[in-house]
């Protein structure tokens, strides 16, 4: 099936053709897309404390504040070249949830956020290249992009952001409302507004194999089951009492390569690390939840969805939510693959073995009816 999304390619496509491998411009991917939030209500945003956001502006030099924003900050702004970026627009709009949902032909173990800025004419963030792919989704107003298939990604040093020392742009482009961008990853790019303008990304998580390995050798400190203590019943005379005795050594040797890792671990860990909320996640439990009697009738007769911080992922019969992780089979695992894959679950019976687990989600703010 083609998608006008992606310039009416199919998904096997563009994962083929261009995923990793080179820019796509696609002119009006959604059409009459006029974006998700006025600039007002994106700074209303970007005043809470539980949302991440950035001031960059460009003067003489480069300038980065982070968030929460009183609204006079932006009062005392000059009418050029600043920007205001907002992260996790997913969490806080249920529209940004419904927008990421056209890039499920992306596993959603991928999908990181949706983030969303706002530029008077001039604003940007520099020219730069970001590790991971995007997919660059112009709301309001237009932007300029030139990119670049540089090899030189030196930067700048010194700076308060990421800023190329040396770009040298090969192509330009002036994105308007419903257009999108894709660009792979340290693809070198630099959007100027043009006019007031606003634009969304839809960035996608890789994270460093130094990062990952870091996190798996916390998380096999937290699961290592290493029974028994040194012991040296044969213990045998030495000459000097200062070495270490090879006995010792071999001994602890021994016991250290017992230390192993199967598939099902290397699963368990990939779970719980990419279902894991970022830090600054925080679930908001219902004000005033409903008895448990009630909330299983909810779900018989309207369904039920996640709430838009949870992340559901699964691998055969291993299930990980937000950071957790349980077994599924039968009817159960066929339900709950339903829900991970589409975040929700229609009007129906799911018996009482599941409805106990939701309902536990329920109260937790992981999921709402
Ligand atoms: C922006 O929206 O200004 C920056 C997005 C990006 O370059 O990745
Ligand atoms: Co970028």
């Amino acid at each position: 099936m083609t998608l006008q999304l992606l310039g009416s390619l199919t998904a096997r496509q563009f994962l083929r053709d261009y995923w990793h491998k080179k820019p796509l411009l696609v002119r009006d991917a959604l059409p009459g897309f006029k974006g998700l939030l006025d600039p007002a209500k994106m700074m209303e945003l970007a005043s809470r404390d539980e949302v991440e956001s950035r001031l960059i502006v460009r003067g003489s030099d480069w300038s980065l504040e982070h968030g929460p924003f009183a609204a006079s900050r932006f009062r005392k702004l000059p009418k050029r070249n600043w920007t205001l970026l907002v992260q996790s627009l997913d969490h806080h709009l249920a529209s940004g949830e419904a927008l990421l949902e056209q890039f499920t032909f992306i596993p959603r173990a991928r999908l990181d956020d949706l983030m969303v800025s706002y530029a008077v004419p001039g604003g940007g963030v520099g020219p730069h290249f970001d590790s991971y792919d995007v997919f660059l989704i112009q709301g309001m107003g237009h932007r300029r992009w030139r990119i670049s298939a540089q090899d030189n990604l030196d930067l700048i040093e010194n700076l308060p952001l990421k800023i190329l020392s040396h770009f040298e742009p090969e192509e330009e482009y002036v994105l308007g409302p419903g257009d999108m961008l894709y660009l792979p990853p340290r693809y070198a790019h630099d959007g100027i507004a043009v006019d007031e303008c606003m634009t969304y990304s839809v960035g996608f998580r890789a994270p460093s194999f130094e990062e990952l390995g870091q996190a798996f050798l916390n998380f096999l400190h937290d699961e290592l089951e290493l029974p028994g203590r040194y012991a040296d019943p044969d213990l045998a005379l030495h000459k000097h009492s200062g070495e270490l005795p090879k006995a010792m050594l071999a001994q602890i040797a021994d016991h250290l390569n017992r230390i192993r890792w199967d598939e099902d671990f290397i699963t368990a860990f990939s779970g719980r690390y990419f279902s894991d909320p970022k830090p600054h996640v925080f679930f908001t439990a219902p004000d005033k939840p409903l008895a448990r009697k009630n909330f299983a009738r909810r779900v018989a007769s309207r369904g039920l969805h996640l709430s838009a911080k949870t992340r559901l992922l699964f691998s055969g019969t291993q299930f990980f939510v937000n950071g957790e992780d349980f077994v599924a089979t039968g009817a159960e695992r066929k339900h709950l693959m339903q829900l991970a894959d589409s975040r929700k679950l229609p009007a129906g019976e799911y018996g009482e073995a599941l409805i106990g687990l939701f309902y536990d989600w329920y109260l937790a703010g992981w999921l709402d009816v």
